[in-house]
């Protein structure tokens, strides 16, 4: 079976909830998730996965969540080299127009740039998290049916 890690960094708990319907939608496809909060992950333990799923909220003005930064910052020059990956997280267009679930966009291109291949398109949440619950479980179900 494919070795699946979901890590996502949270400041309010939005990504976490968006996170947790991800994983349901992997379990309903018959995948086992490896889920971490990105103040317990490392960067290292990345290459023992097939499939890399990250998941960041935007801050600031088109900015990772906190917590990510470091983790990014230390994905530069890994090689992830034959591994699969998608990218998931929560924003808000309304206010910010201009850095839309930017950190979306900054994960899928150091992802690239690592070498790891974009399986499905990033799935961006905007305003309630709530409501979009049911749409990160069935992104969560199309990616594990892509395996
Ligand atoms: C101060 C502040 C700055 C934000 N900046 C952005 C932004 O640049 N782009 C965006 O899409 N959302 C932005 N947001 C919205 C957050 O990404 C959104 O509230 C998200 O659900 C938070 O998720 P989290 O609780 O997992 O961190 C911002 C929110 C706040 C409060």
């Amino acid at each position: 079976m494919a070795r699946v890690i979901l890590v996502y960094g949270s400041t309010t708990g939005n990504t976490e909830a968006l996170a947790e319907s991800v994983v349901e939608g992997f379990k309903k496809g018959g995948v086992n998730v490896t889920l971490k909060n990105v103040t317990e992950a490392d960067v290292d333990e990345l290459t023992g996965y097939d499939l890399i799923v990250l998941g960041c909220s935007t801050w600031g003005e088109g900015e990772l969540q906190d917590d990510f930064i470091e983790f990014y910052d230390r994905m530069e020059g890994v090689s992830l080299a034959g591994k699969k990956s998608a990218v998931f997280g929560p924003g808000d267009s309304e206010m910010y127009p201009d850095s839309f679930c930017k950190a979306v966009d900054m994960l899928e291109e150091i992802l690239a740039k690592c070498g790891a291949r974009i399986i499905l398109e990033g799935l961006k949440v905007d305003g309630d998290v709530e409501s979009a619950m049911g749409n990160a479980e069935a992104w969560g179900l199309k990616i594990a049916k892509l395996l």
